[in-house]
């Protein structure tokens, strides 16, 4: 038997307490975007620091504007080893609304389903679930063979949720500690649930808010209406005007930069035969949306996009109020492509709605995210065995796919270390991220589990 295969059998007889480690981190409410959370997300981090300690790591946490950042090292067995950096958040989304919940978020419920047994609450999957596999892959190593098979460095930050605002600082001051060979990430998804997958590609974001004020006061619908400004009204207009008919976004220079789908590209996910019908289905819908005469997956992982992601202003209350609000407000996410200027993009939005909207409403644009679209390399040593690991663990080949997320370490680990990123995730599309629900199935954890397992195992090999 080779060690490889010691340590996946041990995957299977601890099975029971990798499980339950993920589901004791599940427990704790590590929202990021909720201030009465913040010592949370620090129990959150503490948890996952004394995690990486009892696997023989040096483990810190590093204090930010923020949440705290996980900061762990494992010399592994020196030599010639290879040295990965791991990353992953344990932050995760608030629950609401909690009313859509079959159980609380924060008490992991196991529940029967189509594929066995699967997890749900928040963070299930996204990515406390997702590091949970990372981490119990390398207490198999560590229970087996007394140390791990390569050198690691793990950073688990906790503001990935609300846009890693504080993580470039973090980075460039910590930059010497983090050199390492290639970045691990398992945040992302799968094919299927029998397909795995590797992420090629990640879409950008700008997350931005707008509010408009008209009147000095909410009016009379009947008394003012006909000569009053409503900003409701001028706001939708505006917004409206983003989108051509087509779907194509209307903002002059919105798509320079952005290229067509290459040959290969084209060829390669053609060749998935990705269902859009039952894609959409499951969801209750069934008429795509997008940009005319583009492919589906094109549309959902390499054109940009433009949504309104909330709306606000007047009267929501029961029954009718006739009234003339003087304020009203949207935020607007566009999720980016590779070529995108982020910087570009919030300038051109401002311009376009102050050219959209009466010259005596004033307007105001705040910012709470941007960060390019970005390629991974689909070819190095590191991708190969990643795609090696998850051949023998499925018993057939990874597909290699775009996502139309968005992760913003791997930008900032390219640009500001030189560091490439290996996505190699373990989710699906129904597990309901950042929805009621979120679950992850046992059977994806696992796999995911023995993946890792596997890939430690092939790179300490060489
Ligand atoms: N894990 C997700 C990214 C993701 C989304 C992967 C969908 C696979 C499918 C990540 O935690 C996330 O939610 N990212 C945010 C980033 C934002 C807050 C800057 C996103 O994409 O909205
Ligand atoms: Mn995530
Ligand atoms: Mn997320």
């Amino acid at each position: 038997m080779t060690t490889t295969q010691g340590v996946l059998a041990r995957v299977d007889t601890d099975f029971a307490a990798l499980q339950g480690k993920w589901l004791d981190w599940l427990r704790i409410p590590s929202i990021s975007a909720q201030p009465r959370h913040a010592a949370d997300c620090r129990a959150a981090a503490e948890f996952a620091r004394a995690d990486l300690e009892s696997l023989g790591f040096s483990a810190r946490l590093v204090e930010t504007p923020g949440h705290p950042v996980v900061l762990a090292h494992h010399a592994g067995p020196g030599g010639n080893a290879p040295h990965l950096l791991f990353y992953g958040h344990y932050d995760v989304q608030p629950p609401e609304p909690l009313e859509l919940w079959h159980s609380a978020p924060f008490d992991p419920a196991i529940v029967d389903g189509p594929h066995g047994p699967r997890v749900v609450a928040r963070g299930a999957v996204d990515d406390k679930g997702q590091v949970a596999m990372w981490l119990a892959a390398m207490r198999a190593w560590h229970a087996e063979t007394g140390s791990l098979p390569v050198a690691i460095t793990a950073v688990i930050e906790g503001e990935e949720e609300v846009g890693s605002v504080n993580l470039e600082a973090f980075l460039a001051a910590h930059a010497p500690e983090l050199q390492a060979d290639i970045a691990v990430i398992s945040d992302t998804n799968m094919w299927d649930i029998n397909t795995p997958a590797i992420t090629t590609g990640l879409r950008g974001l700008v997350y931005l808010q707008i509010d408009i004020k008209a009147a000095s006061r909410d009016l009379h619908s009947g008394m003012f209406g006909g000569s009053a400004r409503n900003p409701i009204n001028a706001l939708t207009r505006a917004l409206a005007a983003l989108h051509e008919d087509n779907g194509r976004i209307a903002i002059p220079g919105f798509y320079d930069g952005v290229a067509e789908l290459t040959n290969s590209q084209a060829v390669s996910w053609a060749a998935l035969g990705f269902d859009e019908s039952k894609f959409l289905g499951d969801i209750g819908l069934s008429i795509p949306a997008g940009e005319a005469g583009r492919g589906a997956l094109e549309r959902l992982w390499a054109r940009p996009t433009c949504d309104v992601n909330g709306i606000w202003g007047g009267y929501a209350g029961p029954g009718a109020k006739t009234v003339i609000a003087s304020e009203a407000g949207a935020k607007v996410s566009f999720r980016l492509v590779p070529g995108q200027n982020p910087v570009a993009i919030i300038e051109g939005f401002r311009q376009f709605m102050r050219a959209h909207l009466p010259a005596d409403v004033q307007m105001n644009v705040q910012e709470f995210a941007h960060g390019p679209g970005i390629e991974v390399p689909a070819e190095s040593r590191f991708v190969q065995a990643a795609r090696d690991a998850l051949a023998e663990e499925y018993g057939r080949p990874a597909v290699l796919a775009g996502c139309g997320g968005s992760i913003p370490v791997v930008g900032s680990l390219k640009r500001m270390l030189g560091l490439d990123s290996l996505l190699m995730g373990f989710g699906l599309d129904d597990d309901q991220i950042h929805s009621p629900n979120e679950k992850f199935e046992v059977a994806c954890f696992r796999h995911g589990v023995r993946s890792h397992v596997r890939l430690l195992g092939l790179l300490a090999a060489g």
